[in-house]
């Protein structure tokens, strides 16, 4: 306890989300820990176990009950303890509602401009309402002195200014909204846009990924606060007698961990290990995509690319195996449904006229890969495709360029993605729905000079290696290390 009380007793930190870093499952042998993986989680898992503090967020495994205190409360990593896990319960209802409804069939189309996709329920607001109320009372239950808060993704909308009202200004809120934010056209046509807004004007500082989100939350604050008074040459909104920064910050990948992981006998055997399973030919080039199954990550048009290509360039088939993992996600709700058949068709498709006995142009698989089996294929690929319709960032094209060791590979990268704003400049850039042109860069990724490929690859690893994960969790969390005077031993 004395870690706590000392991080207590400077600035506590407080992160809350939808997803937790740890969960507890019911197996044969009794409760074990998983760690569920996430960008977001994984990520800040190391941060939070340096500075110490809660992590409040929806305890989802089915043994996290037996293992909390009366407070709902858990030390975590196991025999770590180095912070505290508060877990917020839902009920099948309110994950319905709040989770795959007001969240995912509403504010996660809505932000990746997809409106047709919305479908609004009003009975899905009022429970997205009283979850973030439920997450801001655990978060004033936990607070102690001045607590630096740091809020995630568009799950929480809500809960900053319920937490505002009852801190006081000592308190520093902050929320990192991982995906993109639409242009104030598109943002409009939900209901109660106004107050999902007014509700993340409860924080001190929003962060984006990219400057163009920022630029569009600030005219969505414009154009819906008349209250609000937006600074665009400083990028902040005078709102409430408070002065809120919004501004852009990409998260990075670890890429030290990732280079030590890549390199190990373990990543390299179990890759060696993939493509013996699925009889990749040794010869052959491989490309590969990694994506949640989610319309927007492009997949049926990175199909009709590839079947094009193979169409195309009848030299290349036997040549070039294209490896697609997919994980199924958010199935309740029917466009994910749709977009699972639509892929596992259109792979049916590709092979079935394509394929011959001894090659198979698609290997598809949905199964979760260990992280050391998806580094090793990184590290063996010569192309990634990362070709979303729409994407706040996209940490696979990060990691792909991290678990490179010769520089010998290239990354197709969607015009589309918010990684593009940081990567562009030295990936092969495409349009996820101009086929042709697709394709076309496909072959130009196959074909480029070993020289070009290199110093390409060499620039990606320069950009990713300078604004790794470090970075950005430093830069988020510099007001409480400034307030640090004593750091936990
Ligand atoms: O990209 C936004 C995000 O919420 C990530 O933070 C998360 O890793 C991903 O979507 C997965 O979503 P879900 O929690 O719905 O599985």
């Amino acid at each position: 306890w004395e870690r706590h009380t000392q991080t207590v007793s400077d600035n506590q930190l407080i992160v809350v989300s939808n997803r937790q870093p740890y969960r507890h499952t019911e197996t044969e042998s009794g409760i074990e820990v998983e760690r569920p993986t996430g960008g977001l989680t994984e990520g800040l898992d190391p941060a939070m176990r340096e500075l110490g503090g809660t992590w409040v967020a929806w305890g989802d495994g089915d043994a996290d009950d037996a293992v909390v205190d009366s407070n709902d409360r858990v030390l975590v990593p196991p025999e770590e303890d180095a912070y505290t896990l508060r877990r917020i319960w839902l009920s099948d209802e309110d994950v319905d509602r709040y989770y795959y409804g007001l969240s995912n069939r509403v504010l996660w189309p809505l932000c990746h401009s997809f409106p047709g996709k919305i479908e609004y329920r009003g009975s899905d607001w009022d429970r997205y309402k009283q979850i973030n109320e439920e997450f801001a009372n655990a978060v004033i239950a936990e607070a102690s002195d001045d607590p630096v808060v740091w809020f995630h993704d568009y799950h929480l909308a809500l809960a900053p200014s319920l937490v505002r009202a009852q801190l006081d200004t000592q308190a520093t809120l902050q929320h990192f909204w991982h995906i993109p934010w639409p242009v104030w056209d598109v943002y409009r046509v939900v209901p109660n846009s106004h107050t999902l807004l007014r509700g993340l004007l409860g924080n001190d500082r929003i962060g984006f990924h990219v400057h163009r989100y920022c630029q569009n939350f600030l005219s969505c604050v414009d154009a819906a606060i008349p209250e609000a008074n937006v600074d665009w040459e400083r990028q902040c909104i005078r709102y409430q007698g408070r002065a809120i920064t919004v501004e852009s910050i990409p998260m990075g990948v670890p890429v030290e961990d990732i280079q030590a992981e890549v390199t190990s006998e373990d990543a390299r055997a179990q890759a060696a290990e993939f493509e013996a399973d699925h009889a990749i030919p040794d010869e052959a080039r491989v490309a590969i995509g990694v994506d949640r199954l989610d319309y927007t990550k492009g997949i049926p048009e990175r199909l009709d690319a590839l079947a094009h290509f193979f169409d195309a360039n009848p030299e290349w088939r036997g040549k070039l195996t294209y490896v697609q993992n997919a994980s199924e996600s958010r199935s309740r709700i029917p466009a994910y449904r749709e977009v699972q058949e639509t892929v596992t068709d259109a792979v049916s498709e590709i092979n079935e006229q394509y394929g011959t006995d001894d090659w198979t142009p698609v290997v598809y698989t949905t199964k979760r890969l260990s992280r050391q089996k998806l580094l090793g294929l990184y590290n063996e690929a010569d192309v990634a495709i990362v070709s979303p319709i729409r994407d706040g960032l996209n940490l696979v094209a990060q990691e792909f360029i991290a678990a490179q060791t010769s520089n010998d590979a290239a990354l197709l990268l969607s015009s589309n993605a918010g990684a593009h704003d940081l990567l562009g400049q030295h990936a092969l850039t495409i349009d996820p729905h101009d086929t042709r042109q697709f394709s076309s860069t496909i072959e130009t990724a196959l074909c480029m000079s070993p020289h070009d490929r290199r110093q390409r690859m060499g620039d990606l690893r320069g950009i990713v290696a300078q604004n790794d994960l470090q970075q950005w969790v430093d830069s988020q969390l510099d007001v409480l290390r400034a307030s640090r005077q004593v750091r936990p031993e």
